[in-house]
């Protein structure tokens, strides 16, 4: 892997311009054989080419997560200059369950921004890092009782999800004395004359929760709902139907000052959609048995080829989106409902619009590297690639992570033939493909070479992580003008969580 040096000069300005990898690097040492190849940020760029990446690799193990801060800043500004163009009060609380580290949690202190936490050690980290209480709230999807302990004696708004959940809160409110902060999770909101399927917060058609609300000990501040997916016109649906329920409640004596829509700004990971499209349609026609195989042993990613016809449905994240989180947000913000325009509809009514992203805050903030221990035939025409890592360290729940990987060789690596093939992981089972996909590379791969997986900080790096056969987790190194392990790996587990 080489990079251009004329891009070196000129275009690495700052380290979050985008750029395409396709262009930046002079040689591809690594492709899909049907090609997705990555948006990247120029501090990307600037890591891949440094020398010292080896010595980290030797120092810290494989793999190992490399993480940049300094994009979750440029996004946030973003958003925020999307909301200040609407004059709208936005209240933006990162979703930190979507990467352990807790640079990302220091970098929304300074930014004064909130912080959405999904269980207790998250809350607990942050409430040691002296954030305060206005500047959190609880979302987890499963709540224990030593959960609503510590938000209500430290005054953190709760998003309900259940009557179970608002029980057990007013009975620990009225035993502690202590009023609870409380936003209501909506859930099953109509869209197109359907409730939108969910297994999270109260149906949204049931205005009767308000007469469960005790007055006395519940402090109702707002509502909240998440949905799955990016779809605007079902945040707007939610949107719409969240603000009736602000509405009802004024009109019953309640005083809301929020709603929170929630994550899933949309992002992508690659440049170019043509090629988003061709991977789809080739895969469609290897299903078909119409071409050679694209994915391990013709995996269809959701899809299923029978009788010259191919079902079913995607079960990947859409890694390559038309509409990104800015001009989505400006799009959701601009919608008109009833002739109003949905941002003066929240601002109309004294509001503040709160929002959660994870995904979109650190889109650009990491890279996953790992070490090559083996390249061995297998088959005809075939490779298996084996990595120092194992497919829970760059993955979701969804069925693969669909972007090129770039693989830089060693110094001391002999030019090899052009080989092709599939990377296996470390875990002791057939099925263990750190991607699904088919890649060439075309100056061969080897023993001691990595191999980078780019724009990894969003879930891909921690969300399924284990231990299984007791192999150590990834260290995450941060990235900037000195380059130190992340606090998590020290204070994370052990002094900061009491
Ligand atoms: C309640 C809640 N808020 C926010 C998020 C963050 O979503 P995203 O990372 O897509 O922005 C999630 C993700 O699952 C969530 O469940």
């Amino acid at each position: 892997m080489r990079i251009d040096p004329t891009l070196a000069m000129s275009d690495r300005q700052s380290i979050n311009d985008s750029i395409d990898l396709s262009f930046a690097l002079q040689a591809q040492t690594c492709r899909g054989i049907v090609p997705l190849t990555a948006l990247a940020r120029s501090w990307m760029l600037d890591a891949i080419n440094d020398p010292r990446l080896f010595d980290w690799i030797d120092q810290y193990g494989s793999p190992l997560n490399l993480i940049c801060v300094d994009p979750m800043s440029t996004n946030l500004d973003e958003l925020q200059g999307v909301a200040a163009s609407f004059n709208l009060d936005l209240g933006v609380f990162f979703a930190r369950k979507a990467n352990k580290c807790l640079a990302f949690v220091e970098r929304a202190i300074e930014h004064k921004i909130g912080i959405d936490t999904a269980g207790e050690m998250e809350l607990r980290q942050a409430l040691d890092y002296g954030v305060s209480a206005e500047k959190l709230i609880c979302t987890a999807a499963v709540k224990s009782d030593s959960l609503f302990t510590l938000c209500l004696r430290s005054g953190v708004t709760i998003a309900v999800d259940n009557d179970d959940e608002l029980t057990a809160i007013t009975s620990q409110a009225i035993s502690l004395g202590i009023a609870a902060k409380v936003a209501i999770r909506l859930g099953r909101f109509q869209h197109q004359s359907k409730p939108l399927p969910t297994r999270f917060g109260f149906d949204a058609s049931d205005f009767t929760l308000l007469d469960r609300i005790d007055r006395r000990m519940v402090d109702l501040v707002g509502f909240h709902f998440h949905l799955d997916g990016s779809d605007l016109h079902e945040r707007v649906s939610a949107i719409e139907q969240t603000l009736v329920w602000v509405d009802e409640a004024c009109r019953l004596g309640f005083r809301p000052q929020m709603i929170d829509i929630g994550g899933g700004f949309p992002v992508s990971y690659l440049q170019n959609e043509s090629q988003w499209n061709c991977f789809w349609d080739e895969l469609g026609r290897a299903l078909l048995h119409q071409r050679e195989p694209i994915t391990y042993r013709n995996h269809g990613l959701g899809l299923l080829g029978v009788n010259g016809q191919v079902y079913g449905t995607r079960n990947t994240y859409p890694y390559f989106q038309p509409t990104q989180r800015v001009d989505w947000f400006r799009r959701l913000l601009a919608t008109r409902l009833e002739g109003e325009v949905l941002a003066d509809a929240i601002s109309g009514r004294k509001l503040e619009l709160r929002c959660e992203p994870g995904r979109g805050l650190l889109d650009g903030c990491g890279l996953t590297i790992a070490r090559v221990e083996f390249c061995k035939p297998s088959g005809r025409d075939e490779h298996l690639v084996g990595l120092s890592m194992n497919s829970t360290q760059c993955r979701t729940t969804s069925d693969d992570f669909l972007v090129d990987p770039i693989v830089i060789r060693h110094p001391l690596s002999q030019s090899c033939e052009p080989v092709s093939g599939y990377f296996v992981g470390a875990y002791c089972t057939e099925s263990e493909l750190i991607s699904l996909r088919k890649f060439d590379f075309p100056e061969g791969i080897g023993r001691g070479d990595l191999v980078v997986f780019p724009n990894t900080a969003g879930y891909l790096m921690h969300f399924v992580e284990s231990r299984s056969h007791q192999f150590p987790l990834a260290k995450n190194l941060i990235w900037g003008d000195s380059v130190e392990l992340d606090s998590i790996e020290t204070q994370g587990m052990t002094e900061r969580v009491k």
